[in-house]
C-alpha cells in the first residue's frame, strides 16, 4: 500500500493516484480501494481501505459514523480540506464526513447512494447463513451490463470478505437521514456532484434525484447503461464526470 497512517492506534492505508490533488475516494460494502484502479491512474487522488478492508487494520466498527471518524481523521494526514468521493456505503460516509467533520471539506461527490439505504431483508438473511447464493443475487443486482470476468471478480471479494460484507450492509440498513434533509435540517452548502447509473437495482436514480431536490447549487449526471457499479462499467464517462467537476472548482 502506498501510504499507511494512525487514526488512534488504527493503521489506515491508501492507495496514491498519478496525481496527489485534494480527492479521497471511498469504496462501498465489502470492496476495498482497488475499486478505484481506473480513476486514480486517470485522475488521480488517493483511495482508502476503510478499517476492516484491503490493507486497513479492523476495528469496532457499528455504524456509518463509526467509518466517517476513521476516514476523516485519516484524510486530515495528508490534506487540511479534500473532496469526499463515496459509493454505496462511501456515499453515507461522506454524508457524516459533512454534517460531523465539515471543516476538511472542499466538496462532496455521490455516488450510487442515498440519503436513507434500506437493505432487502433476503440479502441480509442470507449473509447471515453464509448463503452463496445471495451473494450472486447481490452481484447480479449490482451490475447492468458488466462482462462475467467482471462479476466473477466481485463476487471473489465478496466470498472472501462475508463478515465484513454484512456488517457493512447493516450499517446501510440502519443509515437513514432521508427525514433530516426533507425538514431542511440538512443543508448541503458545499460543491456537490451526484453520480448514478440509470440502471442501478440496489441504490436507484430517484435517490440521486432526491438528492438534487435538496441541494440546489449540485449537478446531477445520470450514466447511460450503467448500474451500481458505475465506475467500473462506464470509466469514460464516470471520469469525465469527475475532471469536468474537478476543473470546474479549479481542483486539478
Ligand atoms: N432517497 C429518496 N427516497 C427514498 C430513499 C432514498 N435514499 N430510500 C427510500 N426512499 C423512499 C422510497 O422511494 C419510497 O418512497 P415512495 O413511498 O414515494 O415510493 C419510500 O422512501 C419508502 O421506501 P421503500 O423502498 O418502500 O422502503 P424502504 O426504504 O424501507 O426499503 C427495500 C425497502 C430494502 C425493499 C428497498 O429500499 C430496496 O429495494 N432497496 C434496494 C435494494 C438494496 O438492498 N440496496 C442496498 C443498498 S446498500
Amino acid at each position: 500500500m502506498d501510504i499507511e497512517v494512525d487514526v488512534n492506534g488504527v493503521k489506515i492505508a491508501f492507495k496514491r493516484g498519478k496525481k496527489s490533488i485534494p480527492l479521497i475516494y471511498i469504496h462501498g460494502s465489502g470492496c476495498d480501494s482497488s475499486l478505484w484502479d481506473k480513476q486514480l491512474e486517470e485522475i488521480g487522488g488517493f483511495a482508502i481501505d476503510l478499517p476492516g478492508h484491503g490493507f486497513s487494520d479492523d476495528t469496532n466498527i457499528n455504524s456509518v459514523y463509526d467509518y466517517a471518524f476513521y476516514v476523516a481523521n485519516a484524510a486530515k494526514n495528508l490534506f487540511d480540506k479534500a473532496v469526499f468521493l463515496g459509493h454505496s456505503l462511501g456515499g453515507a460516509i461522506v454524508q457524516e464526513i459533512y454534517l460531523n467533520f465539515k471543516d476538511c471539506v472542499l466538496g462532496i461527490i455521490l455516488v450510487g447512494t442515498g440519503a436513507r439505504l434500506r437493505v432487502l431483508p433476503e440479502i441480509l438473511d442470507g449473509l447471515e447463513k453464509g448463503d452463496e447464493k445471495v451473494i450472486d443475487k447481490f452481484v447480479e443486482m449490482s451490475f447492468a451490463n458488466a462482462a462475467e470476468s467482471m462479476k466473477n471478480d466481485m463476487k471473489k471479494r465478496f466470498l472472501e470478505n462475508i463478515e465484513v460484507l454484512l456488517r457493512d450492509l447493516k450499517a446501510c440498513d440502519k443509515f437513514d437521514l432521508l427525514e433530516k434533509y426533507k425538514i431542511g435540517e440538512i443543508k448541503i452548502d458545499v460543491p456537490t456532484l451526484i453520480i448514478v447509473g440509470d440502471k442501478d437495482k440496489l441504490t436507484p436514480v430517484k435517490y440521486s434525484q432526491f438528492f438534487k431536490s435538496t441541494i440546489p447549487q449540485a449537478e446531477l449526471v445520470v450514466i447511460e447503461n450503467a448500474g451500481h457499479m458505475v465506475m467500473l462499467e462506464k470509466v469514460n464517462e464516470f471520469n469525465k464526470a469527475i475532471l469536468d467537476y474537478l476543473s470546474k472548482y479549479n481542483l486539478l
